[in-house]
Formats: structure tokens, C-alpha cells, sequence
């Protein structure tokens, strides 16, 4: 049978299902099935996570990529980017050539985002961009992995609707990719590979970076904060934090490697260590280790306000390699919104961190995440986003219209506000966000600012770009040996977004107390 064929008789098979009253999809899969089940997800036991730090390759799946080049597309926040480096580690360790192009790719990867719907429908459009493709190529692979792999009504859409995908995988299991990439070659059927429980840790997993000077370096896993509108939790499995020794190891190493700005990660990373039962260690103990380690760089994200703690602003303020930037998502103004949001602190909790940040560094930048349009947000909570918004002074922010995501308690809340009225407190915002944020790039005129140089702009090849230590885009005239090094650049002009500037003189990395 050849693979066209193969694709009708899955077709075949699929409007045999679908015939049947209860669906039972267990014909399709040639590996263990276990569907992502979100009732399964919320059970958060207290086993013990296990670390694995001898993670190797089977010898039988070396040489799987010969001749052969994948391509990933990839959606979603940093911890899908890094996911994203993870996998094409894996890929160049089987022998595979990385390729930019869908065309010329012989296995294709969606690594997807779950967090809103929009994102979801980008990769059900892309999905369908990709079928005339693999009619064209019957060789070729597709695979879908990521969040929205996580979750069972995409899991069972696809295997409805869009038969020609060889693969789904979750994000539990992206260790597996030389196994379901292996099965997928043998199978005649969709290998779904999705594991309702989080794994173990594993460590030494390969990586393609893709930069050589800004490194991500995961601290933790999953998040067990259940905000009331959020999929996360769902999709990524219970908070598991890495042992300290290895990630101060991996930080040292990439230090070693010319490697200029870390930037640590987790869904809430204030949350370190709190999963620890043998050690008291948390974010504010990590940062003050890493802190000694000679890197220009250290940031991390994303905070959440509940867990923020004393000691981690104590340790921040020491500055060095610490960044006086902090995003602290707040997502609403309004405490009885925060309320039923379950985010487990209210406006006046919030703004009192705020101040003790603001008291410990004075020059502090703060950014956040805004949604608007919860369920039954009524003008005057929104109003009361605004105000918080102005009270904080924050310098910029991502703005999100709700989205209710299937299996969260908000999705089943009875909703009184029209999208209409959403969309245009969400420009209201957004208007506000504007101002402030050009208000605060105006202050930078004339000042001298300490700049990562991390290559030429994207727009004009005849300027370089990077970034402030509070995370401000900076394009500036100056030479290109300039490139991977800090720099002062005096700015000459402050755009909504971006600042203009030139360089003033090459300068040695920042002193490490
Ligand atoms: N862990 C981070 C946020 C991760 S998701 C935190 O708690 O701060 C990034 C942002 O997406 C969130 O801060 C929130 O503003 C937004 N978001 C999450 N779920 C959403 C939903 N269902 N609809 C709209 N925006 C959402
Ligand atoms: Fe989602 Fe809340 Fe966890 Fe952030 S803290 S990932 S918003 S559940
Ligand atoms: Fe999206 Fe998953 Fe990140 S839902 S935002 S890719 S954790």
C-alpha cells in the first residue's frame, strides 16, 4: 500500500468510527494510548519526582535522521521556545539536518500553544496549509506536540479532522521523540503518544541553542497555581522544580560557552523550590548563587505576585547580573475579579509589593499581563484595571481579551459582557499602555544606557540592536565587532516601543559583586 493510500484507508477507517455511537479510537493506535484527560491533570498527588540525569539515546535509533531534515514551527511562550531547542537537540543527535523550510522537510512539528483560542486556530489553520503537502510527499511526517496536544478535545478534533497527521505527542514526553519518531516510521496509524501525568525530570537533554548569546535555562516545571481561567496547570502538570546543582552547572557551563544573559524560566518561578522536601531553598537562594557566576545577565520569568518573597527582592537589589526589571503579571485591577480569578492575593496586596519592590530598587521597571473582559467584569472593575495600571507606572504590558478554555472553572461561569464591550476595553487599555509606555522611553533622551549587542536590526542591516538591562530595544549605529558584547549607547531618540541611539565607547562586562 502505498502512502496515498495509506491516507484514504485511515479515512476509511475514520467514517467507519464515526458511524459508531460510543467512539472508540483504540484502532488507531499502534502505541499505548493514554488520552489527556483534564479530570487526570487536576489530581495533583504528592508522589515524589524522580530525577534522571543519564539521559542517552538508544543506540538502535542513531542514524534514524540520515539523510533527512526536520523542520519545527513554534508557537506559545519561552517554555515552548526552549522546548522547541530540546527537540531539535534530539533530532541533530538522530542524524537529522535542521531546514527553514516546510517544503524541504521530510518531518514537520507543530510545537502548540494552548492559552488562548486564537492560538489554537493558527495551528489548526497551519494544519491545513500542511495537507496538500503531504499529499504531495507521502514520506513526509507531521507531528503536533506541545500544549495543545495536552488536551483531549484537540487530541480527538485531530484525529477526526485531520487524518494525515502522523504524530501527537504532549509536553510530558518530548524525551520520547526518537520512539514515536521510530514508531511513525514503522506505523500505518497515527501514533499518540500524550501522558495525562507529569514525568519524571530529566536531565542532560540535548539542546540547539538558538542563540549564542541569550540562553534560556528551565528552573522549573508546570504550575499548581489553578488560576480560574488558565490552562496551564493542565497542560504542563504539577510544579516540579530542578535540583539547585544543576542548574547552577548548566548556568556555569553556558557562562563558559561566551554566553551573555540567562534567562531563568518556569510558569511561576517564584515557586522554586517550595516542591523541596529536603532542603528550605527558594528563587531568592538560587538568584544569590547564580549571582556569583560570571554572566553579565540574569533574568527570569514569569513571576507571580503570591509567591514573590523578601528574600528574592533582598537579593535583587544587590543588582550586579540582577536585573532591575521585573514582570509581575497582575492581570486585573480589581480584587473582586483577582477573587474569582483565583490568583490569591488582591489589589492592595499587589501594590504593597509594588512599593517594597519599588522601596529595594528605586530604579526599578515593572511590566505586566492584563486580561480584560473576565466573566461579568463590570465597568467599574475595568476602571479599577486602569487606575492600578496608572498607580504602578508600569512601562509596558501584554493585554489579552479572556478566553474560556475548556475544563477551566471559568469557562463554565455564565458571562454578561459582550465581546463588543471587551473589545473595546482592551483598546482602552491598550491606549493607556501606549502613553505610559511612551512616557517612560521619553525619560531615556540623552541618557547613556548599557546595551547587549545582539546583532543587526531585523528591519535595517546598517544598524545593530539589543537590549537595556531593563529589557528596552535599542537600534544604534556602531561597528559590528560590537556584536555579543555590552555596550553604552546614548540615546538620541525614544520611540512608542523602541529607543535610537548611538554608541558611545565598548565597554567590559558589568562587575559581578
Ligand atoms: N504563569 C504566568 C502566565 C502564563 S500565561 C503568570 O501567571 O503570570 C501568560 C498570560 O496569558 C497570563 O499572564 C494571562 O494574562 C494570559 N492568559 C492566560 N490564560 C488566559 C485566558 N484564558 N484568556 C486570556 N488570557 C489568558
Ligand atoms: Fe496560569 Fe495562573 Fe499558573 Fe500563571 S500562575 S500559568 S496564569 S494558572
Ligand atoms: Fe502556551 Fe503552553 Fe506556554 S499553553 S503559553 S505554550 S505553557
Amino acid at each position: 500500500m502505498n502512502e496515498k493510500q495509506r491516507l484514504e484507508s485511515k479515512q476509511v477507517q475514520q467514517s467507519t468510527s464515526s458511524a459508531k455511537q460510543e467512539k472508540d479510537y483504540s484502532q488507531y493506535f499502534q502505541t499505548v494510548y493514554m488520552p489527556p484527560s483534564l479530570k487526570d491533570a487536576r489530581r495533583r498527588g504528592r508522589e515524589e519526582v524522580k530525577y534522571h540525569k543519564d539521559f542517552e539515546i538508544p543506540d538502535e535509533f542513531l542514524g534514524m535522521g540520515q539523510g533527512r531534515k526536520f523542520y519545527i514551527r513554534t508557537y506559545g511562550c519561552q517554555m515552548n521556545e526552549h522546548d522547541t531547542e530540546v527537540m531539535a537537540g534530539i533530532f541533530m543527535e538522530l542524524g537529522y539536518e535542521h531546514t527553514d523550510s516546510v517544503e524541504d522537510a521530510d518531518v514537520i512539528l507543530l510545537n502548540t500553544c494552548a492559552i488562548r483560542e486564537n492560538a489554537e486556530n493558527k495551528v489548526f489553520g497551519e494544519l491545513g496549509h500542511l495537507k496538500p503537502l503531504k499529499l504531495e510527499k507521502p514520506d513526509l511526517l507531521i507531528g503536533v506536540c506541545g500544549c495543545m496536544s495536552q488536551e483531549e478535545s484537540v487530541v480527538n478534533r485531530i484525529l477526526e479532522k485531520h487524518q494525515f497527521v502522523d504524530m501527537i505527542f504532549g509536553t510530558h514526553n518530548i524525551h520520547r521523540l526518537p520512539n514515536i519518531l521510530n514508531e511513525a516510521y514503522l506505523s500505518k496509524e497515527m501514533v499518540v503518544e500524550v501522558w495525562s501525568k507529569e514525568g519524571d525530570i530529566i536531565e542532560n537533554l540535548p539542546k540547539v541553542r538558538m542563540g549564542k548569546i541569550k540562553a534560556w535555562v528551565n528552573i522549573m516545571y508546570g504550575c499548581d497555581k489553578f488560576c480560574t481561567y488558565c490552562i496551564v496547570p493542565y497542560t504542563r502538570g504539577k510544579e516540579r522544580s530542578r535540583r539547585p546543582e544543576d542548574i547552577i552547572q548548566e548556568v556555569r557551563h553556558l557562562a563558559a560557552q561566551g554566553y551573555k544573559e540567562i534567562t531563568l524560566l518556569g510558569q511561576n518561578v517564584n515557586a522554586y523550590g517550595k516542591d523541596f522536601d529536603d532542603i528550605e531553598y527558594g528563587l531568592g537562594d538560587l538568584m544569590d548563587e547564580l549571582r556569583k557566576i560570571d554572566i553579565p545577565r540574569i533574568r527570569f520569568t514569569t513571576s507571580h505576585p503570591r509567591d514573590f518573597d523578601d528574600r528574592l527582592i533582598e537579593v535583587l537589589a544587590k543588582k550586579g547580573n540582577m536585573m532591575e526589571h521585573i514582570h509581575l503579571p497582575v492581570q486585573s485591577g480589581s480584587s473582586d475579579i483577582l477573587k474569582i480569578m483565583g490568583r490569591v492575593y488582591n489589589r492592595e496586596q499587589y501594590l504593597e509589593l509594588v512599593r517594597k519592590i519599588k522601596a529595594a530598587i528605586p530604579d526599578v521597571s515593572l511590566s505586566t499581563d492584563i486580561i480584560v473582559g473576565f466573566p461579568n467584569e463590570t465597568d467599574e472593575q475595568f476602571e479599577e484595571t486602569l487606575s492600578l495600571y496608572k498607580e504602578v507606572g508600569f512601562e509596558t504590558a501584554y493585554t489579552f481579551i479572556y478566553s474560556p478554555r475548556e475544563g477551566t472553572p471559568a469557562a463554565k461561569m455564565k458571562d454578561n459582557v459582550s465581546m463588543e464591550v471587551k473589545k473595546e476595553r482592551l483598546q482602552r487599555l491598550n491606549k493607556l499602555v501606549n502613553e505610559l509606555s511612551a512616557e517612560a522611553m521619553k525619560k531615556y533622551e540623552g541618557q547613556i544606557v548599557e546595551v547587549l549587542v545582539e546583532g543587526e536590526s531585523k528591519t535595517n542591516p546598517d544598524v545593530l540592536a539589543g537590549y537595556t538591562r531593563k529589557n528596552k530595544l535599542v537600534n544604534f549605529k556602531g561597528p559590528k565587532s560590537a556584536i555579543g558584547k555590552l555596550v553604552n549607547v546614548k540615546i538620541t531618540e525614544a520611540k512608542t516601543w523602541t529607543l535610537d541611539g548611538v554608541m558611545v565607547e565598548e565597554r567590559e562586562a558589568a562587575e559581578v559583586n
